[in-house]
């Protein structure tokens, strides 16, 4: 199992913090926003990781978070042209995955317990794609999960009418057919490969498992949000909580 982190995109919610700083180098507890999903990461003992970022951040990034080792792992960096999309930053890992299975955090998902169990599962799942939910109070900035009789019939990427409330999180697992399903997408209105249309492939292919995410999580892409993120990662000194 290999671990891909997405830390690329403009952070335009951020600004002006992220005028010249990467978002997932900024501050969130006693730590930079991108140790929490490495740490997430390696709790589920996955040791080789590939960060990918923008051409203009990526080596602060590799001068901040290094090689590895201080984490018990190994990390390795590939930069993304533009702000293409997060399906778009995923087609860069498809040498480094070589054929395996891969874990996918988008670098602002800032979590408090392990993912180790979820891991586990999908590597017994063997094939298709796993994504992990959680109930929100504001669905409309988030893609949303459809659930009927505990599948999911659909995923919903941003929408303003209420569908559900349950979001899809930015933790993703995938069998490594997910680069030719990104190939076979189109780009969105906004011009980005985006994910929900290859998790919505994974759907219609039968193949797309679900897990309500344990603990708490947030994203960090808003002000409000990376305030949130910043009081759960003190509560818990940045460390990652095990889970059940
Ligand atoms: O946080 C969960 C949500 O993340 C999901 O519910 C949505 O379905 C998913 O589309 C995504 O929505 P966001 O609006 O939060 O995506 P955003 O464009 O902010 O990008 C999130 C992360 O992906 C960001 O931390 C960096 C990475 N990214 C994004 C883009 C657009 C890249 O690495 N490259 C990119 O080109």
């Amino acid at each position: 199992m290999k671990g891909v982190i997405l830390a690329g995109g403009k952070g335009t919610r951020l600004s002006p913090l992220t005028y010249t700083c990467n978002k997932h180098l900024l501050k969130v507890g006693k730590e930079p926003m991108i140790y929490n999903p490495i740490r997430q990461l390696v709790s589920a003992e996955i040791e080789d990781i590939l960060i990918t970022s923008s051409v203009e951040h990526i080596k602060q990034m590799q001068e901040l978070v290094g090689d590895g080792e201080s984490f018990d792992c190994r990390i390795t960096y590939k930069a993304q042209q533009g702000a293409k999309g997060i399906a778009h930053a995923l087609l860069l890992a498809e040498d480094f995955v070589k054929g395996d299975h891969m874990t996918v955090m988008l670098g602002d998902n800032i979590t408090t317990h392990s993912i180790k169990p979820y891991v586990e599962e999908f590597k017994k799942q063997g094939v298709g794609a796993k994504v992990l939910l959680k109930e929100v109070e504001d669905p409309q900035r988030y893609g949303v999960a459809v659930l009927k009789e505990d599948a999911i019939t659909v995923i919903v990427e941003k929408s303003n009418k209420l569908i559900s409330n349950m979001a899809v999180t930015g933790i993703y697992f995938y069998d490594s057919k997910v680069f030719d399903i990104i190939r076979a997408t189109t780009p969105s209105k906004k011009g980005e490969l985006e994910i929900t249309p290859v998790n919505n492939r994974y759907i219609q292919l039968g193949q797309l498992t679900y897990n309500i995410l344990e603990g708490k999580w947030t994203d960090a892409g808003t002000l409000s949000s990376l305030q949130y993120a910043e009081e759960l990662l003190l509560t818990i000194d940045n460390e990652i909580i095990k889970s059940k």
